[in-house]
């Protein structure tokens, strides 16, 4: 939810601004701007309804006067459409401030009525124009933004980062945040702000971050972080450990084509360095005690979306290896309900860019009710895993199309290696089970190469299926999430009807849904399962069957049981039935893809959506 990037330095700010807002879009692309304070000392701002693109081709036919010192946005809409006026920055005294805002500000009506009274007009429909008049007032009295800032933030309820400059300050940027991203890039006579490090990361990979309810002030020389009492605090630095490459198309028509191309990386990455002799080791989770490890009696899984498909998957493995029950929540139904927690518990959130707010939440209510949290994370900085008490990294590398591919391959390989490290650690996985287990798991990127090679015969299908208007998944046991990830895929991407089912459900209701042409995909579980799962799905590809359905069936190699009942089938390679949701989702991901590109949609930037959902 809105990209956002605040520099100073020497270089051309609106280059630097541009260039990061392109890394960001895919936070927001409702529309985009920029505030330049320029060589005369005079603050100039440029915005436009629609991607970022339009405000670049703006820039390019009438440059602004550059400076050293700017900020820049690119908007998902909350409050107020998507209109050139509701774009930010937003102007405070008298245009010699300029701000811009992530997240949403609760209180906005009240400070609204209040600005009304004392005068002030509005030129948006935003609440974040609130924010940039009363951080105007606050410098017309003080003269100085940081304390303009810091008087303002305390009067802010909800979420938010704000940054801010002011033309009598010309070499600084102030930046706040409140349950909302914001993260500092240190350079050389020069410094960054980003909502995340793809802001910065083409300039520098020395990073630090900055903590709930912080203020920073980035100068071209010095990074000063104080708490909302203006209290200094010392955060934590690191190191970016992806290149500006890593966020780039590099030659494939989307993000998306090159993301799904990197799930066998992915899923190798998230696995490296954490097997030793054959079993897991995984020391963020050890360090949480063998005693803690021992007592937990519940695993609680909370994400949202994909996220929370991946740990549907891990449920099963968990609750297999290690033989703890294990609930899986959508984190936004979560805390409402005063859900049952203890000390025993241990909650587990699941989030590729650790900044969805939903999930924020629910963790922070976890640890509040006395519950130990474990974070499942892709982005290195973020809050989640900073507000955890363990954090376990998926090594996806950024991701940037909206929908996510790579990150759930890479969640899934995270959520088994927790896993097998509770089955090894509380003895239900025998160290020989655990190494077989462990050495399939490794096997995967390879198989998942093969997959990626059936990409061509997908794309046809999906060419051939443009005009579908409702296609069906249906699974069993690891395949049912599976089956909602493929049925999300192509609603967010395609806009068409899409649902997933569990198999077994479909005889108490959704098998009404079958008509003549019905196009059904179904992840068939492996024959060789010792369980009754692959007959009892094959039963049910027939029962569709029978009513005109049109099954594209997701089958292993060498299962020849289901030809007959399939109109077409796509071939995995062979594994056991924890590792199949990690193989057969790649088709899917295919699918959607290439249906949309099919109806002529942008697949990475799909309507409505934004990467990053930072309000609740
Ligand atoms: C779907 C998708 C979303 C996210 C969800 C959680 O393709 O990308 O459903 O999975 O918004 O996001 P994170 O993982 O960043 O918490």
């Amino acid at each position: 939810m809105c990209g956002i990037v605040g520099y100073v330095g020497t270089r051309s700010s609106v280059e630097v601004l541009l260039g990061g807002l392109k890394r960001l879009e895919y936070r927001g692309y409702d529309s985009a701007g920029v505030a330049v304070i320029d060589d005369h000392g005079h603050l100039d701002t440029r915005k436009h309804a629609g991607k970022l693109g339009i405000l670049s081709d703006d820039l390019v036919a009438t440059p602004l006067t550059d400076g050293q010192t700017g900020i820049g946005h690119t908007r998902w809409a909350t409050h107020g459409g998507p209109t050139d006026e509701n774009a930010h920055p937003h102007l405070g005294d008298e245009g010699k401030l300029a701000l811009i805002h992530n997240g949403i500000i609760e209180n906005f009506s009240e400070l609204k009525a209040e600005l009304l009274a004392g005068g002030h007009t509005f030129a948006s429909q935003t609440d974040s124009e609130v924010a940039a008049l009363l951080v105007g007032d606050a410098f017309r009295e003080s003269g100085d933004l940081t304390t303009a800032m810091l008087s303002v933030v305390n009067r802010l309820e909800g979420a938010f980062t704000l940054l801010a400059v002011h033309s009598d300050q010309p070499n600084v940027v102030v930046g706040a945040r409140r349950n909302s991203p914001l993260v500092i890039g240190l350079g050389e006579g020069e410094n960054f702000l980003g909502s995340d490090v793809a802001a910065f990361v083409e300039y520098t990979h020395h990073a630090m971050e900055i903590g709930q309810d912080q203020l920073v002030t980035i100068r071209p020389d010095s990074v000063e972080v104080v708490d909302f009492e203006g209290t200094p605090v010392s955060p934590k630095t690191f190191e970016v450990n992806w290149d500006a490459s890593a966020a780039e198309k590099g030659g494939w028509s989307s993000f998306m084509a090159k993301e799904i191309s990197e799930e066998p990386e992915a899923v190798a990455k998230t696995i490296i360095g954490r097997v030793h002799d054959g079993l897991v080791d995984l020391p963020e989770v050890t360090a949480l005690g063998a005693d803690v490890l021992s007592s937990i009696d519940r695993v609680l899984i909370i994400a949202c979306g994909t996220a929370a498909y991946a740990g549907m998957v891990g449920k099963y493995a968990i609750e297999q290896w290690a033989r703890i029950p294990v609930d899986v929540e959508l984190a936004h139904e979560f805390r409402y309900r005063e859900p049952v927690l203890s000390p025993n518990t241990l909650v587990v959130s699941i989030s590729q860019s650790g900044e969805t707010m939903d999930t924020l939440m629910a963790v922070k209510y976890a640890r509040e009710q006395g519950a130990r949290t474990l974070s499942i994370c892709n982005t290195q900085g973020a809050t989640i895993p900073r507000e955890s008490d363990a954090v376990v990294y998926t090594h996806a590398g950024p991701e940037v199309a909206v929908a996510s591919t790579k990150a759930f391959v890479a969640q899934i390989t995270a959520i088994y290696l927790l896993g097998l490290q509770l089955g090894q650690a509380r003895g239900t996985l025998s160290p020989e089970r655990a190494r077989g287990l462990v050495a399939e798991l490794q096997s995967v990127p390879e198989k998942l190469s093969t997959v990626l090679a059936t990409g061509e015969r997908i794309k046809e299908l999906a060419h051939w299926m443009a005009d579908t208007r409702s296609v069906l998944f249906l699974g069993r046991h690891v395949g049912y999430p599976v089956a909602l990830e493929g049925a999300l895929k192509l609603k967010e991407l395609a806009y068409i009807h899409a649902e997933g089912f569990a198999a077994g459900e479909l005889k108490h209701g959704p098998i009404a849904l079958i008509e003549p042409g019905q196009v059904v995909f179904v992840i068939v579980p492996s024959p060789r399962d010792p369980s009754s799962l692959h007959a009892k799905v094959v039963s049910n590809i027939q029962e569709i069957r029978a009513r005109g359905a049109r099954v594209i069936a997701i089958a292993e190699e060498g299962d020849v049981a289901v030809l007959p009942h399939a109109d077409e089938v796509i071939r995995i390679p062979l594994a056991s039935p924890f590792f199949e949701p990690l193989l057969a989702v790649v088709p899917l991901h295919i699918f959607g893809m290439e249906l949309a590109a099919a109806k002529g949609l942008d697949v990475d930037q799909p309507r409505n959506l934004a990467k990053s959902v930072t309000v609740e």
